[in-house]
């Protein structure tokens, strides 16, 4: 492990102190491998640092300092990813939450090889693809651009089309997601390492697969005798859906004798795991705090006493029961059309019920001192 320092100019305006030293270098030891720090970019934001990102490998340092405006948009990307996990498990005791200024960004529930850990390594690889994808498509890289492949004449189920516009270059965002974030999966074998890299795959392919072509119609009042079309990728929510839907049908997976790969536990599995999210441990039920298992716990967290889904009070709460509260809500209300062009409301105040989990009750044996 190197820490290099000295003639790095340090966009502080203090100098680093000994003890902050010392306190990354503690880090940069004891941060567990399967700790993605690379995450940790996006809470950066601006200030992205190569040699201040703890527990990055050597192979994605280097990628980082040889590329800092990839990594400017890796880190916008993060961003983007994270609030589309928190978006698709909002209704989850496990909402994707993650920790403040902690470097390994959503806690210790990513030590454990869980369906979670499985749906977040595919989501944030997806994130990467399409942050870098889309930047080069903006013009904002120096390294990539529109893809160039895409010339001449091409044909689909409607007839014959030119190519034009900017087709989004996703084998270079595939390319680059492949090198920087499975860099750190590529250091060792084991059960983990594999699960992480098919997650990785799947999540990159998930950019791929609603890759759509898009057209603009020529010829004479817009007949649409001819074509000009580009390939684009889709709203980064078609894949936060898509592989929503694989963390629902995960596949359990153990590793193999030779440790060359994973079979599927369920002996009755037939099929294909190739595009499937895997796992190899099962979840915590995320009913209690649990700090060194990194679980949140469920109390205070708002449920629907009508659903008998993962939101329901009976589940979110797991049976702990809930409180209600009333609450003022305003929404708008009697909008009308007024001439032209603009739509005037009320504001409209109503009473709703909230309800919240309760807290977990102490065992009594844990107040004995
Ligand atoms: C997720 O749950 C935690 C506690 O269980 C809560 O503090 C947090 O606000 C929730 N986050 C989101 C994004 O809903
Ligand atoms: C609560 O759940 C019911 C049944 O699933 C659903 O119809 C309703 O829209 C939900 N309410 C809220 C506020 O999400």
């Amino acid at each position: 492990m190197r820490i290099r320092h000295g003639t790095k100019v340090h966009h502080h305006s203090k100098p680093i102190s000994k003890i902050h030293f010392i306190f990354i270098f503690l880090l940069l030891i004891f941060t567990p491998r399967v700790d993605s720090s690379w995450w940790y970019i996006g809470a950066l934001g601006a200030r992205v640092i190569c040699d201040n990102i703890p527990g990055l490998v050597n192979k994605q340092r280097q990628l980082c300092q040889r590329h800092p405006d990839l990594m400017q948009s890796i880190g916008e990307g993060a961003k983007e990813w994270i609030k589309e996990c928190q978006h698709q498990f909002r209704n989850h005791r496990w909402n994707c939450s993650t920790l403040d200024r902690d470097h390994t960004v959503f806690g210790r529930v990513m030590l454990r090889s869980s369906r979670e850990a499985a749906f977040v390594y595919a989501i944030s690889s997806a994130g990467v693809v399409y942050a870098i994808t889309r930047a080069c498509s903006q013009g904002e890289l120096k390294i990539c651009n529109c893809d160039g492949q895409k010339r001449g004449q091409a044909s689909d189920d409607r007839g014959n089309f030119d190519w034009g516009g900017c087709s989004d270059n996703i084998n270079y965002g595939i390319k680059f997601a492949k090198a920087f974030v499975d860099a750190r999966e590529r250091m060792v074998k084991d059960a983990r390492a594999l699960m992480n890299l098919h997650n990785n795959r799947c999540g990159r392919m998930a950019v791929k697969r609603f890759m759509k072509l898009e057209c603009k119609c020529h010829g004479v009042s817009g007949s649409c005798s001819l074509r000009t079309c580009w390939l684009a990728m889709a709203d980064f929510r078609r894949t936060g859906d898509y592989l929503r839907k694989k963390y629902n049908t995960a596949i359990e997976v153990t590793m193999n004798q030779d440790g060359t790969g994973f079979m599927v536990a369920d002996k009755d599995f037939k099929g294909s795991t190739k595009n499937e999210l895997v796992y190899v441990e099962n979840s915590p039920d995320y009913c209690l705090t649990d700090r060194p298992a990194g679980s949140l716990g469920t109390a205070g967290r708002v449920c629907n006493k009508s659903s008998r889904g993962t939101d329901g009070c009976e589940v979110m709460c797991c049976g702990r029961g809930y409180d209600t509260m009333r609450v003022k809500r305003v929404t708008k209300c009697e909008c009308k059309f007024k001439w032209c062009c603009a739509v005037e409301c009320q504001d409209c105040e109503d009473l709703v019920d909230v309800h919240t989990c309760k807290p977990h009750k102490r065992p009594d044996w844990l107040d004995i001192t």
